[in-house]
């Protein structure tokens, strides 16, 4: 288990809460890795009710580390399976999944919002997906979930053009459901976990199977989206972004 990520079931909720603060919550391979056996586990576990993902004060999470896709970039490899599996996971995840989002959630930071089922965040949030200023393309069937949740205009502009939501914004555009003082994000989340875990379970399950759609739609999106991934990591244009980035501070 990744130090990195730190799960703790209290009652019927499980927490998953990214934890590496001191690099803004950047999600590494033993991260993600971490992060999807968490929410498999759950998924098997019939004392847990929902799932609970959170991250530090001011940091939800600035994306993929930006090494790694450096790395990616240098071997061809394209994004690491542990990533794809994470994907995958969000999109069969069994038990319903509450974010508590504080400050920064950047690219993937924002798009596992997309396939979480109640998002209560700060009013201090920022949402952002740079993935085409990195000269990639989005993930996590965001081109898919994005368009269809807040209409073409909406995802172009967070999508394509990179611009940063904030709360009422990512609130408006249906990423998120509440907005609230960052003091009291993670109670309020907190809170809708345990009403949500208080409903017969069976129930909820398959009402949000019903709403959910087709994993397969989804699934195959999510490995659409990673072959071309995979071209972009190697392009001038990405090898050049995550150089820049680097070399901001020296
Ligand atoms: N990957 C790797 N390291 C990251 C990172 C990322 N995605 N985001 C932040 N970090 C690291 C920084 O390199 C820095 O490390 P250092 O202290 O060893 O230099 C540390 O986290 C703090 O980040 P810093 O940039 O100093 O904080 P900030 O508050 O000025 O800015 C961000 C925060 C998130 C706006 C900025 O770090 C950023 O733009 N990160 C990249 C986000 C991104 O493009 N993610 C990928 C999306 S697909």
């Amino acid at each position: 288990m990744s130090d990195h990520v730190v799960v703790t079931d209290d009652g019927p909720v499980r927490t998953i809460r990214m934890n590496r603060p001191e690099k803004k919550n950047a999600l590494t391979m033993p991260m993600y890795a971490a992060m999807a056996r968490a929410i498999e586990d759950a998924g098997r576990a019939s004392a847990i009710r929902s799932v609970l993902i959170a991250g530090a004060p001011g940091a939800f999470s600035a994306g993929n580390d930006l090494q790694e896709f450096l790395a990616a970039a240098r071997t061809g490899e394209g994004l690491d399976q542990s990533v794809i599996h994470f994907l995958h996971t969000l999109i069969r995840a069994e038990k319903p999944m509450v974010a508590a989002v504080q400050g920064l959630a950047v690219g993937i930071g924002t798009t596992m919002l997309l396939h979480c089922d109640f998002v209560v965040a700060s009013d201090d949030a920022r949402f952002s997906t740079p993935f085409v200023q990195l000269g990639l393309v989005p993930e996590a069937a965001s081109s898919l979930i994005a368009p269809r949740l807040m209409g073409h205009r909406a995802a172009f502009a967070l999508l394509v053009m990179g611009r940063t939501f904030d709360a009422n914004e990512a609130k408006a555009a249906g990423i998120v459901n509440a907005v609230a003082a960052p003091a009291a994000v993670e109670a309020e989340a907190m809170k809708a976990a345990r009403d949500i875990a208080a409903l017969p379970p069976e129930a909820v399950a398959a009402t949000r199977r019903l709403m959910r759609g087709s994993p397969a739609e989804l699934s195959e999106r999510v490995d659409a989206e990673a072959a071309l991934f995979k071209a972009r990591l190697t392009t001038p244009e990405a090898r050049t972004a995550f150089e820049t980035f680097f070399a901001r501070k020296r």
